[in-house]
């Protein structure tokens, strides 16, 4: 193969850390094909197969559903199989873990406390004087789907924390996906649940100082800012109409 028939190029700087090697990530350098239909998480399944084994990355299912793929590139939280290397032009692109999460190794991160949070706000249908598991149908009118399915696109993706000023200051605040999750319940017709207790406090809507840098890097356009200050209007008309819910 003549050099005009090399493939061009993009150079990787990738976040490495060897709990067992490094007291602190060290950048790592890696160039990979720059093909038009490679996504970053393809250029580090290229460094993986090809360069670099000991890479740690997480991923499953490439087309946008899993979530898991969560990185920072270029210090934007991005899902890294829906952003592709030809966006950064002759490059680098730097690709970091999710900032605000502790890193385990590489670009892994600890997501035991995001996990902890979206249960805290009992993720499922609520039905008083029934006990699961829940046979009967629920019917819903179109309009009745639509109040809440927005937020339930949620991919559990992890950026809007990663973007959030208030969560990496404040890591006891509830967050972006775990409130829009309790908004998809809250709006659902069939729930008749009251979370109240876990949104009504500092660590929960009432922390969150509309940003909106949650909502502007959702790959799923949940809108979790709206589903926040949606319920900071919920939880005001709930103290002077106490019997209100939603
Ligand atoms: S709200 Fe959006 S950014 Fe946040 S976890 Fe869900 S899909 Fe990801
Ligand atoms: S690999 Fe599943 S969302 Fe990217």
């Amino acid at each position: 193969m003549t050099d005009a028939e090399q493939p061009a190029t993009i150079r990787l700087e990738v976040a490495r850390y060897r709990p067992e090697q490094d007291s602190e990530p060290v950048f790592q350098g890696y160039d990979v094909p720059l093909m038009d239909d490679w996504a970053v998480l393809d250029g580090l399944a290229y460094v993986k197969d090809r360069l670099d084994g000991s890479l740690s990355f997480r991923w499953s299912c490439r087309m946008g559903i899993c979530g898991s793929c969560g990185m920072n590139v270029n210090g934007e939280p991005r899902l890294t199989c829906g952003s592709f290397l030809a966006e950064y032009g002759d490059g680098p692109i730097r690709i970091e873990p999710l900032k605000g999460f502790p890193v385990i190794r590489d670009l892994v991160v600890d997501i035991d406390d995001f996990l902890d949070k979206l249960s805290s706000v009992r993720p499922w249908l609520i039905r008083e004087g029934e006990e699961p598991p829940l046979t009967a149908e629920y019917a819903q009118t179109p309009e009745q789907l639509d109040a809440y399915k927005q937020y339930s696109m949620c991919v559990n993706c992890m950026l809007c924390y990663s973007a959030c000023p208030v969560y990496v200051l404040d890591p006891d605040f509830l967050g972006p996906a775990a409130i829009a999750l309790a908004q998809r319940y809250n709006l659902d017709s069939r729930d008749m649940g009251d979370r109240f207790d876990v949104l009504n406090l500092d660590e929960a809507v009432w922390g969150c100082v509309f940003v909106g840098d949650c909502t502007r890097v959702c790959p799923k356009h949940v809108d979790p800012a709206e589903a926040i200050q949606r319920y900071k209007l919920t939880a005001a008309l709930r103290s002077v109409l106490p019997w209100s819910r939603r």
